[in-house]
């Protein structure tokens, strides 16, 4: 019986371990999302919405095969996605410098950097 209970107490302390981890590296996305100005996301996520929203898939949800699935955008590229966004790309992806702002345009970029949840 000794044998079992020190078994038990080596399980538990497992899956201690094991929460505890889980715990430490859910904490981080969230750490770095309390960041963003939840009025700025709201915006960002109307312009997506009436914007991108149809290349670019609802939520951000595309299939990424021609349009670019904006949820794997490398959230550290921040001149990349204004330069993209404001002169287009490959003549694909059409600039909107001319219809949004560049504040608004920052506007998309904190909706994006929430991944679309
Ligand atoms: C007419 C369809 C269309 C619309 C509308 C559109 N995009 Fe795109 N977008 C594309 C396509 C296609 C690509 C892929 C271009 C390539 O890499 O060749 C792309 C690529 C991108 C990229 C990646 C650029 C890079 O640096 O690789 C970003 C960021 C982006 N779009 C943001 C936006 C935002 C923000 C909006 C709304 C303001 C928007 N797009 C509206 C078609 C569109």
């Amino acid at each position: 019986m000794k044998l079992h209970r020190g078994l038990t107490a080596l399980a538990f302390a497992g899956a201690l371990a094991a929460g505890l981890s889980a715990a430490a590296q859910d904490r981080s996305p969230t750490a770095s999302k309390d960041a963003l100005d939840p009025a700025q996301v709201q915006r960002g996520k109307e312009l997506y919405a009436e914007r991108c929203s149809h290349c670019h898939g609802f939520n951000m949800v595309s299939a990424g095969d021609v349009t670019y699935d904006l949820r794997t955008f490398p959230h550290d590229q921040r001149e990349r996605f204004f330069e993209s966004v404001t002169n287009g790309k490959d003549r694909l992806m059409p600039p909107w410098g001319d219809v949004l702002t560049q504040e608004e345009i920052g506007d998309i970029w904190s909706y994006i950097r929430t991944g679309g949840k």
